[in-house]
């Protein structure tokens, strides 16, 4: 079995660098002692749509939080909001589909954030646009959509949960959907890949529940935003929940 240590290579320290060169302001650990820290939350996917609220949400209630998503721009923009609100956060860019990006996640979150006490797997991908019938769906695009929506999931929670046993606490939450359970036409690859993450999550609950780390599986519905208008275009916005409204409901579930 692969320990934290040993899944750091020197090219995923040398990223981690570059992103802290840039992104990092005060460690928090100089802050605040380790009895007085607040807790230290990973969120992927975290610059928009439902990561980005809860990264906001979060830092109102005083959580230290690491931000990941591809896009660094954007990343940066809701790391500026949040520190601009008096909160604590950092972004790491990185694509979480990616093996040796995973590594280097893990390893920026135990630099920004020492300890991490929740993991959010929030980043999804929808496979491809327009939504298609498995027919016409690419053997490509299927493995991409397990790549980013199970597989690195399941790496970093690999790599994050090892410490969280030691300490015997920890939460980690997997944000699915209701087409991981209904077999809607055209979300083949969406579907199969959440439905993967589903029963992942029952098994991660099954063998890690009782040891001290809390797994939670968290359904958000139909929210507005960018990847329901890549899957259903002409949807009615106002008949969609808000993602800030949503992200109140997964603070709480994390936070408890
Ligand atoms: N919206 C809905 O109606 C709905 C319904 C049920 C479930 N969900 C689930 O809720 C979660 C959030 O969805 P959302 O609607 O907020 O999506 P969104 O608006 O498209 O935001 C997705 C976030 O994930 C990041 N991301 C995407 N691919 C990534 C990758 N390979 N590596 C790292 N980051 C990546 C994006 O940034 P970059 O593009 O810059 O990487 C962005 O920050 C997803 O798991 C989704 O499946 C959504």
């Amino acid at each position: 079995m692969l320990t934290f240590g040993q899944c750091i290579g020197n090219r995923d320290i040398e990223m981690a660098d570059a992103v802290y060169e840039t992104d990092m302001r005060t460690s928090p650990t100089e802050a605040r002692g380790p009895e007085a820290r607040s807790p230290g939350v990973l969120i992927t996917g975290g610059s928009r749509g439902l990561g980005r609220a809860l990264a906001i949400e979060l830092a109102r209630r005083g959580a230290r939080l690491l931000l990941v998503a591809r896009d660094a721009a954007r990343l940066a923009e809701t790391v500026a909001e949040i520190r601009t609100a008096g909160g604590n956060a950092h972004g790491f860019a990185a694509d979480i589909g990616d093996k040796q990006s995973v590594h280097a996640i893990a390893a920026a979150a135990a630099t920004s954030l020492g300890e991490v006490d929740v993991l959010v797997h929030n980043a999804g991908t929808l496979g491809p646009v327009p939504l298609r019938a498995l027919i016409d769906t690419d053997c490509e695009d299927l493995e991409r959509a397990l790549a980013v929506n199970v597989v690195g999931p399941f790496r970093l929670t690999k790599l994050v949960a090892g410490p969280m046993l030691l300490r015997r606490r920890g939460v980690v939450a997997h944000v699915t959907s209701d087409a991981a359970s209904n077999a809607y036409p055209d979300w083949g690859a969406y579907g199969a890949s959440k439905a993967t993450l589903d029963h992942l999550h029952r098994i991660w609950a099954a063998e890690l529940g009782g040891e001290g780390v809390r797994f939670v599986a968290f359904d958000p519905g139909e929210m507005d935003t960018a990847m329901h208008r890549d899957a259903l275009p002409d949807a009615d916005p106002t008949a969609l929940r808000r993602p800030a409204d949503v992200a109140i409901e997964l603070a709480d579930e994390v936070l408890r």
